[in-house]
This record gives structure tokens, sequence and C-alpha cells, in this order.
């Protein structure tokens, strides 16, 4: 049998997207997956392209793969980087086999065959809707809703990527979750670039769910689900109706994620983000006071071009404030057909790196809090990983880690879990 090596970076998104490569490679032949480079029949390196570090490492990472790789092996790109690349990636490599973007990756069984393919165009495509039958984890399915983003986030290089945002039919989303379902998924995660974002266009007239918060009662009725989650969600499209939802559904997880960004609404402003620190704030209290035990998550990033000592005192402001659960924070890059890599206030790299530890140290403090006020509570857990230690490992509802002794009985399985002890990301307790 053929022997797959495949790296993936990046999002959600581009992990479906490696499951969705592996499902189709195997419709034509089937490979096994390898965690050895100098095994495999082919390398697929998936990128993401959202800020420059990877994107900058990628070279020197395929150079490693071609030094390693054995006679004949093929070599990959796909992803978000060859998106915006394209054709430079095998002038820059031409070692490289093929370059497939991430709007794309249903064509990899066609760029196999050809030398030197490049597949990138971002135009609808259809055969994109369905996606196949591989899942790396068999009690969680990630579901694709949407493609693309419509938003112009000048920071953002997803548009370029990833292209128009279009949403697939909810019947056929319902029909993936009843098969992923049927195959022993107990937990769905929706998957979108702007997730409840959901309806905004479709190819045509579509019957079923029009917006999110349909898609969501839609969803819910799959029997055998038992929960539902989803990112990423847009703070501007958190609705009433859909704060109702999100509260008052039994099955979807009380984890949530609100990206901030930043918390000055000037800032907010140049990075057209389409709301205000006030809309950002109201909306949190909301979801806290609805869900009192709610884990609330966000991306913040510090140093975007424009922003003063004040504009970071903003962002520190809704840190205290919202008292976040868990914090993904980076430095501004500047991106290639981004509209804020031409701003002329790019702020130094010392700065923008000063208060990424502010920011990062204040919401180790948070969360450790947090985490602690844990203790003593019940959570409910699906199991999902024997370790080798005797222990398991699973989420909960509010989306932490946790771990208990216990055996591969419990796998797959949800149970109320008294919290003994907290870490700074873990919790661990027994099966009450
Ligand atoms: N620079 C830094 N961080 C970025 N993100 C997106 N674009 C950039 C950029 N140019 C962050 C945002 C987004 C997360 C996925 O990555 O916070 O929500
Ligand atoms: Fe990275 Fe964004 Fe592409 Fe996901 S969509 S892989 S985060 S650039």
């Amino acid at each position: 049998m053929k022997k797959l090596y495949i790296e993936t970076l990046g999002c959600a998104m581009n992990v479906r997207d490696s499951e969705h490569m592996i499902a189709e490679l195997n419709k034509k032949e089937p490979y096994t997956l390898t965690q050895n480079l100098e095994d495999a029949d082919l390398i697929i390196i998936n990128t993401c392209s959202v800020r420059e570090k990877p994107v900058s490492k990628l070279f020197s990472e395929i150079g490693v793969f071609k030094k390693k790789r054995k006679a004949g092996a093929k070599i990959g790109v796909t992803g978000c980087t060859a998106s915006h690349l394209g054709e430079e990636i095998i002038k820059r490599a031409p070692y490289v086999d093929f370059v497939l973007g991430a709007r794309n990756v249903s064509k990899i069984t066609k760029v196999l065959e050809k030398k030197h393919a490049v597949e990138v165009a971002t135009d609808y495509d259809e055969s994109n809707y369905v996606f196949g039958e591989f899942r790396t984890n068999p009690y969680k399915a990630m579901v694709n809703i949407s493609i693309g983003c419509d938003k112009q986030c000048t920071f953002c290089i997803v548009p370029v990527t990833r292209g128009e945002e279009i949403s697939i039919p909810s019947s056929l989303i319902i029909q993936e979750v009843q098969r992923a379902v049927a195959n022993g998924a107990k937990e769905v995660t929706l998957l979108g670039q702007n997730v409840n974002n959901y309806g905004r266009r479709f190819s045509g007239n579509i019957e079923g769910a029009q917006n999110f918060t349909e898609l969501l009662q839609e969803v819910s009725k799959v029997e055998g689900l038992e929960r539902i989650r989803f990112t990423s969600p847009h703070p501007l499209h958190m609705d009433d109706a859909f704060l109702e939802e999100f509260a008052n559904n039994p099955k979807i997880c009380k984890q949530i994620h609100v990206p901030l960004q930043s918390g000055s609404t000037e800032i907010l402003k140049r990075m057209k983000r389409g709301y205000t620190k006030e809309w950002f704030l109201d909306r949190c209290n909301k979801i806290r006071t609805m869900v009192p035990n709610v884990a609330i998550s966000t991306d913040i990033i510090v140093g975007f071009p424009g922003e003063s000592d004040a504009d970071f005192a903003e962002t520190m402001d809704v840190l205290e404030q919202v008292r976040f659960d868990t914090l993904f924070s980076f430095k501004y890059s500047p991106r290639p057909h981004t509209a804020a890599a031409e701003y002329p206030d790019q702020v130094a790299e010392a700065i923008a790196q000063k208060r990424l530890a502010m920011l990062q140290e204040r919401h180790k403090e948070i969360q450790k809090e947090s985490m602690l006020s844990q203790v003593g509570k019940k959570v409910e857990v699906l199991f999902e990983e024997l370790k080798s230690d005797g222990r398991v490992a699973g989420r909960s509802n509010e989306g932490r880690l946790v771990y208990v002794s216990g055996s591969e009985e419990l796998l797959g399985k949800i149970k109320k879990v008294e919290v003994t002890e907290a870490k700074l990301t873990q919790l661990f307790g027994v099966v009450v």
C-alpha cells in the first residue's frame, strides 16, 4: 500500500481539508498514513498564510522534504499559501510536484497525475460541497458549512486565499452530520471562516435553513448527535436570536469563540471589523449572564498599524472586563494583498513585543483563576483518548481538557466528572 505523509498547519478548516484530501486519495487507491517522511510515497504540506512566519519557513521545510524523501516520492504544497503564492512555489522549488489552493482540495487526485500542476482558482466550485468521509477523530466530526469569507478585515489574507463566501445547502450539511453520527460521532463542529454569517450567499435558491440560528436548530434535530460546537464566529453577527439559541439549545456546547482583535474602537474601525468596544462588551456580558458557566475564548492582535498606548490600554481593559478563559494572541504581521500592510504608521517590533508579553502575562493570571474556579464543580466530559499511563482524556462541555483514571470503556462516552484539581490548561477529576 502507498504511504502518505501529511503535515497540516493553520486552522480547523485546514484540518478538515486534510481529511478530505485523504478521503479523496483513498477513493482512487488506498494509502496508509505515515509519520515518517522517508517512508512516504506522497508528501503533502497543507499550509497557512495568516501570518508571515510559517510562510517564510515553508521553503526551508520543503527543502528538507526533498532531501529526505525516498526516490520517486511526490511533494505537494496545498492550502492557503499555495493559494496566494501559486506558480511562484514551483519557480522557487522546482522539485515540488503540485500546488493546490485551499479552495481546490477536491482536485487532489487530478493534480497528482500532472507534472507541476497548479490549481489555485477561487471561483465557485460546487464539487467542494460534499466532503469525503475520513475522520481523524471517531467521536468528533468537523463539518464545513460555508467556504470563503466576504469580510474585508484589513489585516487578513483569508479572503484572498479562500475566496468569496458561499454557504453550503443545509440539506447537504444535515446528511453529512447524519453520516458522521452513523459512523460513531457524538459531537460535531460546524466550520466556516465566518461561521455565523451562514446563509449570506447560496448558489441559487435553496430550501432549508437560511441563517445560522436556523441551521443550529436543524442540526440539533439529528438523532444520536449529542454535542454541537462551531468555529469561528464573528462578534458582529451575534444577534439576540443567535445568543438565545446558544444559551437555550441543550446540544450546543457552552463554549464560544468571540474574536476581539482589538479593544480600541478606533483600531477596530481601521481593521474594518464593523463593531465597537461597547458592542463587544455587551455581547460578552449577555453571554455570561445567559450562560453562567460559559467558556469564552478570543483572538487578539497587538501592534496593529496606528495602535497607541491608549489603544492598547483599551484592549487590556476588555481583557479585564471579560476575563477570557482562553486567549490566542498575535503580533500584527503585514500580509500581501491586505489594506493594513500599506498603512504608513506601522508599529515598531519592540513595542508590539512588549504589549504581547503584557497581555499574555495578565491573561495567564486570569486563566489560572478561571481554571481553579472549576475545582469542586461537576462537568460533562466526552472521552476521546486513552493515555499510556492509565488516564483517559476528554473535553468538558465548555471545551476544557479533562483527565480521569480509567480504561478504554470510557472512550466515546459522555460522563459526569467531579473536578478535583486544576492546572493552567488541564483539569483532573473522577467520574461520578
Ligand atoms: N497578523 C497577525 N494576526 C493575524 N490574524 C489574522 N491575520 C493576522 C495578521 N495579519 C489572527 C487574527 C485571527 C486569527 C486566526 O489570526 O486574530 O482571528
Ligand atoms: Fe490559515 Fe486562515 Fe488559511 Fe486557516 S483560512 S489555513 S487560518 S490562512
